[in-house]
C-alpha cells in the first residue's frame, strides 16, 4: 500500500521555501521559446517559483540567462514577460546599466566609492538549456544535463513527428491551490469520469494508464472517437506538453507562493487551418472543472483533518512517483 505525501506539505510556506532551493532552484525550469528572442536584446523573463530571471540574445547571438535583480540595491532589470531592451539591460531603480553579457557597464551617477570596483557587480548568471528551442533555465547552476532530463520527451517527440506550429498565443490561469495539488491532478486520469464529463464520453477511462519514462509522465489512453486523439506528457517538476491535431500546448504549472498557482499556456497553432476558438473553449472548459475540484481538494487539505491516503496501483503511479521525488527534495 502506497502513502500519500503528508498534507502539511501542500499548506506550509516553510515545505514551499524548501521547495524554491531544491525542486525549483535545483532543476530546469521553463521560461520561453526561442522564437521569442531572435535579435540582440530581445528578451524574456519570468518568476520561477520566486526566482526572478531573464534571458537575454547578445549581440554575439548567445542566449544568455540573469538573475532580475541588479546589484545596488536590487531593483528589476525588466518589467516585461518579453521584450526588446536595446544593447543593454538598464535597471528600473537607479538606472545602472549592464552589458547584454551581465557585466556592469556605468554605475551611472554613483560617485567615488572607496574600494567599489564594478567588474565585481555583473549581474547573477542561471544556466541556460535549449531543447528543440524551448528555453530552459537553472538557477543553481547544479542541474544535470538537460537533454538528459528531456530525453523520455525527445524519444515521444521523435516517435510522434511533432513540430511546432508557427503562431503563438499565451494565456494564464489562477489558482487557488498548492502547486503540487494541480500537479498531481495533472498526473493521473482517474478523475476523468467525475470531474470531466465531456472528456470521459471521448475516452475509455477503464483502460487510461499514465506510465512513468524517467521524470516523463506520459499519458495513455484510447479515445473512442479520435477527438482528442493526442500526446499529453508531463515533465518535473511542473511542465506538460498536450499535443493535439491542431498544434501543441505548453502548461507551465507556476507556484505563485505556497498557496496559489499560475498555469502559463502557451499554445503553437497553425493560424490557417485550426479554430482556435472552439480549441480555446474546450481548453477553457477543462481548465474551470480541474481549477474547482483542485481548490475544493486545496480547502480540505487546508482543514487539518485530512492527513495521508492511499494511491491507486493501477491509476497514480505518476502521483506515487512525484510525491516520492518530493519526499527526496525535502529531506
Ligand atoms: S537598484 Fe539598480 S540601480 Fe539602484
Ligand atoms: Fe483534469
Amino acid at each position: 500500500m502506497q502513502l500519500t505525501l503528508a498534507s502539511r506539505h501542500y499548506r506550509d510556506p516553510e515545505t514551499y521555501a524548501r521547495e524554491r532551493t531544491t525542486v525549483f532552484g535545483a532543476g530546469w525550469q521553463f521560461l520561453g521559446h526561442e522564437a521569442e528572442v531572435t535579435q540582440p536584446g530581445d528578451y524574456v523573463s519570468g518568476d520561477l517559483a520566486g526566482w526572478p530571471v531573464l534571458v537575454v540574445r547578445g549581440a554575439d547571438g548567445t542566449l544568455r540567462g540573469f538573475h532580475n535583480v541588479c546589484r545596488h540595491r536590487a531593483g528589476p532589470l525588466v518589467t516585461e514577460p518579453k521584450g526588446q531592451c536595446g544593447g543593454e539591460l538598464t535597471c528600473r531603480y537607479h538606472g545602472w546599466r549592464y552589458a547584454l553579457d551581465g557585466r556592469l557597464r556605468s554605475a551611472v551617477d554613483f560617485g567615488a566609492a572607496e574600494g567599489f570596483d564594478p567588474r565585481e557587480f555583473g549581474l547573477h548568471p542561471v544556466t541556460v538549456g535549449l531543447w528543440r528551442g524551448f528555453i530552459f533555465v537553472n538557477v543553481d547552476g547544479k542541474a544535470g544535463p538537460l537533454a538528459e532530463l528531456v530525453a523520455p520527451m525527445e524519444a515521444l517527440f521523435a516517435a510522434r513527428g511533432v513540430t511546432l506550429a508557427p503562431a503563438t498565443l499565451r494565456r494564464s490561469h489562477d489558482l487557488a491551490c498548492n502547486w503540487k495539488t494541480y500537479v498531481e491532478n495533472y498526473l493521473e486520469g482517474y478523475h476523468i469520469s467525475a470531474v470531466h464529463p465531456a472528456l470521459a464520453a471521448e475516452v475509455d477511462g477503464s483502460a487510461y494508464r499514465v506510465r512513468m519514462d524517467g521524470a516523463v509522465a506520459i499519458h495513455e489512453v484510447p479515445t473512442l472517437s479520435g477527438v482528442n486523439d493526442g500526446l499529453w506528457a508531463w515533465m518535473w517538476p511542473n511542465l506538460a506538453f498536450n499535443v493535439y491535431r491542431y498544434g501543441m500546448m505548453v502548461e507551465h504549472m507556476r507556484p505563485i507562493g505556497h498557496d496559489r498557482t499560475r498555469l502559463d499556456y502557451l499554445y503553437f497553432y497553425d493560424p490557417a487551418s485550426d479554430d482556435m476558438e472552439a480549441i480555446l473553449k474546450a481548453s477553457d472548459q477543462l481548465t474551470l472543472e480541474d481549477k474547482i475540484i483542485c481548490e475544493a481538494v486545496q480547502k480540505n487539505l487546508d482543514a487539518g483533518i485530512y492527513e495521508t491516503g492511499v494511491l491507486s496501483p493501477r491509476h497514480e503511479d505518476g502521483v506515487a512517483w512525484f510525491q516520492s521525488q518530493i519526499a527526496r527534495a525535502l529531506t
